[in-house]
């Protein structure tokens, strides 16, 4: 039984599960109805900077507050280290200083990079110098090259720097190498650092620059990279790359959410300031409490895209941001619609625009393929009720200079009780639920009016039981849900889940919680990472797909009771029945083959007769994959990432009549093959 608090309910429930016994439930795919098309985009990934997940997630760069504008009053991350009698101290410099006697150079190194670290080294015989904590720890492992960078401006001539990756303790030196000042003004140094061998995976360890020379020492830009995927220059983490491709996604939808909107006009996602070198990029306030780099800024999330061969569902700032600044539609928001323009150009121009060749300096001269477009996220907060005349005016420009893309609003008009005058083709829907709220209303497209509505894109949902990453419970409400998304996905032509990615690093006396949404798919530390059972039930769902949308009819279905949540209660809802099994079957007219997917909420072992109806043949063996938990809230975390994972096994007695029984709290699909 799931979380059932109360006796009635557990009697009505047993009553319900006694009253189907003795009928085995019955699947019947009918394949004299299984024309229509399953959408090739059906799932996706959504993105944005939330939970640390760029900064200190997906975004390889390991040094933490790297131009010290995290926080204007301390240099956060950073530490003065004295040792062995070393004597000195660390200063934040937030402006120019005037009339530096000894050079010109001034201790802003540009307009992005206003904001530097001064390292006073003033005696003694030990060494003095600045550490780095990484985001929760620089994570150090074997036979690894370390790329670090900085820029320096000193009085001190000839000094040399130590650079080296230590243990916390400070007992092991992992790696090390030295520059020679050889400048006084702003200059660029890099060196490798590389691990021995025998060097023990940890994330117990610092950064750190160092020297026993007397001086002052002015940085900036410290950087520090481990190998990246697909060896990309400020590039990603690997093992996250890893797990998104294992996904087999189809589009990435970025950069938000409401990292796009921002909390205020200020505060949106300054695509233009994201571009071209590190040093280029001041990056900005964010929305989920942390300040962004913008290293993983417009062209690396393209360029995430091209690793991924998957294509951009590009968002573009429309005007309206959280807390509620809007710009009304008309003159005012022309400079907004001119700047998404640019934005398009950017991603899909030739090199002969004025973008097009922007793209091409920062490195990428071969434009990227771009359908759909998203004007704004989750517009319907907007209480001026502005969206209307922004969408259109958006549109209208859009399409002018781009009559092939497709205009995403934000506002499903039906749904929302808003009215956009002209319908948009294509419309984003969210759902943020509970397992029994994803489970009852699992046929929620079955009802949709196919003739009259837009096509649906269901650009963020999950099931939010489970923190910082979902649980087994949440798995099988998202599988329910997905195969009402799946059944319908003629009309659902794209979805994501969100958030994908939680930097799982609990709250310690001297900083916060990593993340501030609960129930993600994806959960990493400095070090490793994992997937919770949504990732592997979303990971099933993607890699057994097929082109054609299969009916299938469900006889005898056990029913579970649904408890009221608590708003329900206070409304006076009462508990009711809803189904333990969900289902759907697609098939695949290229590979000969079909794949019915079965969910089984219930805590029971059910069998199911399977029941191939119309012109097909099958071979008698097939596979099963097998997703199941020992209980709602079982689930992979950090110390045990692979607790529930999908188990293949080989099976036979396929015939057009079958009997399959699924395990309690159970996500399965059953692979055949067809001659
Ligand atoms: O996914 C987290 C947030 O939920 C998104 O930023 C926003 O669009 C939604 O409200």
């Amino acid at each position: 039984m799931r979380k059932v608090p109360c006796i009635i309910t557990a009697l009505l429930l047993l009553f319900a599960i006694n009253n189907l016994k003795g009928q085995t439930p019955k699947l019947t795919l009918d394949f004299n109805k299984s024309n229509v098309d399953v959408s090739p985009k059906l799932y996706g990934l959504m993105t944005e900077e939330i939970n640390h997940s760029y900064d200190g997630g997906l975004y390889a760069e390991l040094i933490r507050n790297r131009i010290f504008k995290d926080n204007p009053n301390s240099p956060d991350g950073w530490s003065l280290v004295l040792d062995r009698g070393g004597k000195g101290s660390i200063d934040l410099i937030g402006a120019d200083p005037l009339n530096v006697p000894w050079e010109q150079s001034r201790n802003s190194i540009n307009d992005a990079l206003t904001t530097c670290l001064k390292l006073t080294v003033s005696g003694g015989d030990g060494r003095t110098g600045l550490a780095n904590e990484g985001f929760w720890g620089i994570p150090v492992k074997p036979n690894t090259i370390y790329k670090a960078s900085f820029y320096v401006k000193t009085d001190t001539i000839g000094a040399p720097l130590v650079v080296s990756i230590e243990s916390n303790d400070g007992t092991i030196t992992y790696a090390s190498s030295q520059v020679v000042l050889s400048k006084k003004g702003w200059t660029k140094y890099a060196v490798q650092l590389t691990t021995n061998g025998d060097v023990k995976p940890t994330s117990s360890a610092h950064f750190v620059i160092s020297t026993s020379t007397v001086g002052s020492y002015w940085f900036n830009l410290v950087s520090l990279f481990p190998p990246t995927y697909h060896n990309r220059p400020n590039g990603n983490r690997t093992d996250l790359m890893q797990l998104m491709a294992d996904m087999k996604p189809t589009f990435l939808r970025f950069p938000g959410g409401n990292f796009l909107e921002g909390d205020y006009f200020g505060s949106r996602f300054p695509w233009k300031t994201t571009l071209g070198p590190l040093e280029q990029r001041p990056g900005h306030p964010g929305c989920w409490g942390y300040r962004a780099s913008d290293g993983l800024g417009l062209l690396e999330f393209l360029e995430w895209c091209e690793d991924l061969k998957i294509e951009p569902l590009l968002a573009v700032y429309a005007g309206y941001s959280l807390r509620g600044d809007h710009v009304e539609p008309g003159p005012l928001l022309e400079p907004y619609v001119a700047d998404a323009l640019d934005e398009i150009e950017y991603v899909t121009g030739p090199i002969t625009s004025k973008w097009g060749a922007k793209r091409a300096q920062d490195g990428h001269p071969a434009p990227f393929k771009l359908t759909d477009i998203e004007i704004g996220n989750e517009d319907w907060f907007d209480k001026s009720l502005s969206y209307d005349g922004r969408f259109n005016q958006f549109r209208t420009a859009i399409n002018q200079k781009y009559p092939q893309l497709r205009c995403i609003s934000t506002i499903a008009d039906f749904d929302r009780g808003k009215v956009v005058s002209s319908k948009p083709e294509m419309v984003d829907e969210h759902y943020y639920r509970t397992a029994w709220e994803m489970e009852e209303d699992a046929g929620h497209y079955d009802r949709y009016n196919r003739l009259t509505s837009p096509k649906v894109f269901v650009g963020e949902w999950a099931t939010r039981e489970g923190a910082p990453t979902t649980n087994m419970n949440a798995a099988l409400g998202d599988a329910a849900w997905m195969t009402g998304m799946e059944r319908n996905a003629d009309i659902v032509q794209r979805s994501c889940y969100a958030p994908l990615f939680v930097n799982i690093n609990p709250k310690t006396d001297h900083s916060p919680r990593a993340w501030q949404w609960d129930s993600d798919l994806i959960g990493y530390n400095a070090i490793n990472s994992f997937g919770s059972p949504s990732y592997y039930a979303q990971k099933m769902f993607n890699n057994y797909l097929g082109n054609k949308i299969v009916s299938v009819i469900g006889e005898y279905i056990p029913t579970q009771m649904r408890n009221p949540n608590k708003k329900e209660i206070a409304a006076g809802t009462l508990p009711k029945a809803i189904p333990a099994l969900f289902y759907v079957a697609t098939r695949d007219t290229k590979r000969n083959k079909i794949f019915l997917k079965v969910v089984n909420t219930s805590g029971t072992l059910q069998p199911v007769t399977i029941i191939l109806n119309g012109p097909i043949r099958v071979t008698g063996n097939g596979t099963l994959v097998v997703l199941k938990g020992n209980g709602p809230d079982d689930t992979n975390s950090i110390d045990n990432p692979k607790n529930i994972v999908p188990v293949t096994t080989n099976i036979s007695g396929i015939k057009k009549e079958f009997i399959r029984s699924f395990a309690p709290y159970s996500v399965n699909v059953i692979e055949l093959n067809t001659y």
